[in-house]
């Protein structure tokens, strides 16, 4: 992460406050929730916003008449108006709810293949989740095209001369991470997106892993299309968004047929509705996208500089207290990361340190979390993984620290 400003109106014991989970009891000891790659947790705010949705309008959007159905579909489409401005997209329709990133994903892959032909070629990076794999893999075995794979480096960096290399009149599209759920890595995307459009290939970036923590402007990366997780930015799951540019969501064709998403119906022919609409078949999560439109304001109401500020002291801590851990391996150390720690110690197996650490009251992932690509990379089963949020404190750094010793003792 690079060094931020954080505004002295940070106060992490209040932000706390927002969020009731952080207060519970686990087998006994106070909860350190350091499992935030894997989901968010949850604050009052947008919880309000679910239960007022469930109290007092809860109803069907784009079809009634009555005014339940009105006050839902407005407060729909100002939570889409919402996404739209937080991500900076031209258009409001640009924006197409999903059940979740994957859903994006594959969303985004079916379409193209309407496009690609055989022989063309697709890139795909190697520190991707399986997400933003197996579509493609499909996509490949349907059209006949070619994935290739940047490779990465021991550092857990992409090696970008590869990647020029690899890239060809013959590439037709490029799908990575902003940033690695496995190592935190942050990828060069900027770059990436300008060397793809060189040849006229479209780019997805996965921005499941980047959108807690970094504030992702579309025009500016001139991306052609970004997708994001509801869950992981203090929002509901089963919600996410595509953001894609109009002229590819126009090109590509729907991806599940049904109500809402047609203009005409006949059983000779039907038409398709226009965009947003046309992605956006049978009802969808109303009251999920209502939240993720409330989550949003709350992140910016604490701001993308205080997120990145307070991860990156904890961060920093975190590793710099690991690393006098004997046996320590951390994996992934790029300069450029948010706050994930991936880590070994030298005889233990991940699983056993993880179930003692729940033990003790933290939450950690271990295993290979759905990159088994990159734990083939570094010739291991999986990892412990440690990702830190805005609400996390030193406190827990230190409890993390001294439960992780204590697991070490009693396993060694
Ligand atoms: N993709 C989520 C993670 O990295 C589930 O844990």
């Amino acid at each position: 992460m690079n060094p931020v400003t954080k505004n002295i109106t940070f106060d992490v014991a209040k932000i706390r406050e927002d969020f009731p989970i952080l207060k519970r009891k686990v087998n006994g000891y106070p909860l350190a929730y350091l499992d935030n790659a894997a989901t968010s947790q949850t604050p009052k705010p947008v919880m309000d916003v679910i239960i007022d949705y469930y109290s007092n309008y809860n109803a069907n959007i784009h079809r009634g008449v009555h005014s339940l159905s009105q006050e839902a579909t407005d407060k729909y489409e100002q939570a889409r108006i919402k996404i739209q401005k937080h991500f900076n997209a031209q258009k409001a329709h640009e924006i197409i709810f999903t059940s979740g990133t994957t859903h994006g994903i594959n969303l985004v892959a079916n379409g193209f293949s309407a496009i690609l032909k055989e022989g063309d070629e697709i890139l795909v990076s190697a520190l991707e989740h399986h997400s933003n794999i197996v579509p493609w893999q499909m996509l490949c075995e349907k059209t006949g095209a070619i994935l290739r794979v940047i490779p990465m480096n021991e550092e857990g960096e992409l090696i970008y001369p590869a990647f020029e290399e690899l890239i060809s009149e013959n590439t037709k599209m490029v799908f990575l991470n902003h940033v690695s759920n496995a190592l935190g890595t942050v990828n060069p995307i900027e770059k990436i997106i300008k060397k793809a459009h060189s040849v006229d290939a479209a780019v997805l970036i996965d921005g499941a892993q980047a959108a807690p923590h970094i504030k992702a402007d579309v025009q500016e990366l001139d991306v052609d299309f970004y997708v994001a997780s509801a869950h992981k930015m203090c929002g509901p799951t089963g919600v996410g968004v595509l953001y894609g540019k109009e002229e590819w969501l126009e090109k590509l064709p729907p991806y599940q047929g049904g109500g809402e998403m047609i203009d005409t119906v006949t059983f000779e022919k039907t038409t398709y509705a226009g965009l947003p609409h046309k992605f956006e078949a049978g009802t969808p999560n109303i009251c999920g996208g209502i939240a993720f439109g409330a989550a949003i304001d709350y992140l910016n109401q604490i701001g993308f500089e205080n997120i990145a500020s307070s991860e990156n002291d904890l961060l920093n801590y975190a590793t710099k207290k690991l690393m006098e851990i004997d046996g320590m391996k951390i994996y992934g150390v790029s300069k450029n990361k948010t706050a994930v720690i991936s880590f070994n110690i030298e005889g233990l197996h991940p699983y056993d340190i993880g179930t003692l650490l729940d033990k003790m009251g933290i939450a950690v992932r271990t295993g290979h979390h759905c990159a088994q690509p990159i734990m083939d990379f570094y010739r291991i089963p999986g990892t412990v993984r440690a990702s830190f949020s805005f609400y996390n404190t030193k406190g827990e750094v230190e409890r993390f620290i001294e439960a992780l010793k204590k697991a070490k003792s009693m396993l060694s």
